[in-house]
């Protein structure tokens, strides 16, 4: 059930306590603490087990007052929020100087977004009077598949009470399904705009509106931990398959013995334990998160995904899938 005016009254009070409570957004599910409470923040990742210099996103209300959080909000900026606000667009500012290091991890810089699920909007209009910021990663163990619905933030982190969060707003099942476009404006002069991390929102709908191409980035970037290689896994091993060499592998997996999960992107049924992807890229991703979920379910040797299409609207949910497939060629080495 999705979560009323009461859940959302009472989670803004646990969070303004210094809770933990998971929330949903319109990309995945966030596991969210008072920004401006250090310790409240240090929860979030113990909890995940995340490494403590990573940052994380601050979460704010519509028209909320940026100064709090960015020293600075360029013209780029503004006309990103303009376009985008609220909605599944990060951007990398530079940090105010009373930002606590947790947030930032330790880092010059702060990622701000203003997420457009209605529970979302409602909790961040609740808490401190729309004033505040909520420091939210995904509601997911360190490393591992983002949760798309309340469901599987429980599965990772117990029921609320019993594990460490407060309380679980649900809000259904996350639209977007993959996490939010990251684009980092605090080296406009040197670099320009660069992106961090592809999503939904586009890279050739932020250049339509910046009037000018994205960077790809450099060492130099700042640290985005969704951009480690072995990241968004299940546990079962993934390998990423060419359509062309799908059949073959499969059945060569099969004359192994091997029992296949097998995530098709074309309509032919290949093996007993599979599912069918849409064959659009927003459709897909909405759906990527909760099938790796559900496949990892299926006490499988290795699942199987079929390689989307190449082409640049896929670049998101391509960036997940190769994550999820850090090991590809090793874990067919394996098995095969
Ligand atoms: O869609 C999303 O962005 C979701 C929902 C909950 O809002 N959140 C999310 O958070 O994906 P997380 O922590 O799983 O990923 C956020 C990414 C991390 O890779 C983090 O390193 C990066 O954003 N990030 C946050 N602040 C940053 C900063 N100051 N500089 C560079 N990267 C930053
Ligand atoms: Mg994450």
């Amino acid at each position: 059930m999705v979560a009323d005016v009461n859940a959302i009254r009472a989670a803004a009070r646990l969070l303004e306590a210094g809770k933990l409570v998971a929330m949903p957004t319109e990309t995945v599910y966030g596991l969210a603490a008072d920004a401006g409470n250090p310790e409240a923040v240090a929860a979030i990742f113990a909890a995940k087990g995340r490494p403590s210099n990573h940052p994380v996103i601050v979460h704010v209300a519509r028209d909320a007052d940026l100064s709090r959080w960015a020293s600075e909000v360029p013209d780029q900026a503004q006309q990103l929020i303009n376009a985008f606000w609220p909605g599944p667009l990060t951007l990398i500012l530079p940090r105010a100087l009373n930002v606590s290091p947790a947030v930032t991890g330790g880092q010059d810089s702060v990622g701000v977004r203003c997420p457009s699920h209605p529970v979302a909007q409602a909790l961040l209009k609740e808490f401190r009077n729309g004033q505040g910021g909520l420091a939210a990663p995904s509601a997911n163990r360190f490393g591992r598949v983002s949760p798309t619905t309340a469901q599987h933030v429980i599965d990772e982190f117990g029921a609320p009470g019993v594990g460490p969060l407060a309380a679980v707003l649900d809000g259904g099942q996350s639209d977007v399904g993959i996490e939010s476009t990251i684009v980092d404006l605090t080296r406009l002069a040197t670099r320009g705009p660069v992106l961090l991390r592809p999503g939904r929102i586009s890279a050739a709908q932020i250049e339509q509106v910046l009037g000018r191409p994205l960077a790809t980035p450099d060492t130099a970037a700042p640290r985005v931990s969704g951009s480690l290689d072995a990241h968004y896994a299940p546990h079962t091993p993934v390998a990423l398959v060419a359509s062309s060499e799908l059949a073959t592998v499969i059945e060569r997996l099969q004359a192994k013995g091997r029992r296949i999960a097998l995530m098709q992107f074309s309509v032919r049924s290949l093996n007993p334990v599979s599912v069918l992807m849409p064959a659009d890229p927003d459709g897909y991703a909405h759906a990527l998160y909760a099938n790796l979920r559900e496949l990892d379910t299926q006490s499988a040797d290795l699942i199987v995904v079929e390689q989307p299409p190449q082409e640049v609207q896929w670049q998101g949910v391509n960036d997940r899938l190769r994550r999820a497939a850090f090991d590809s060629a090793g874990v067919l080495d394996k098995l095969l």
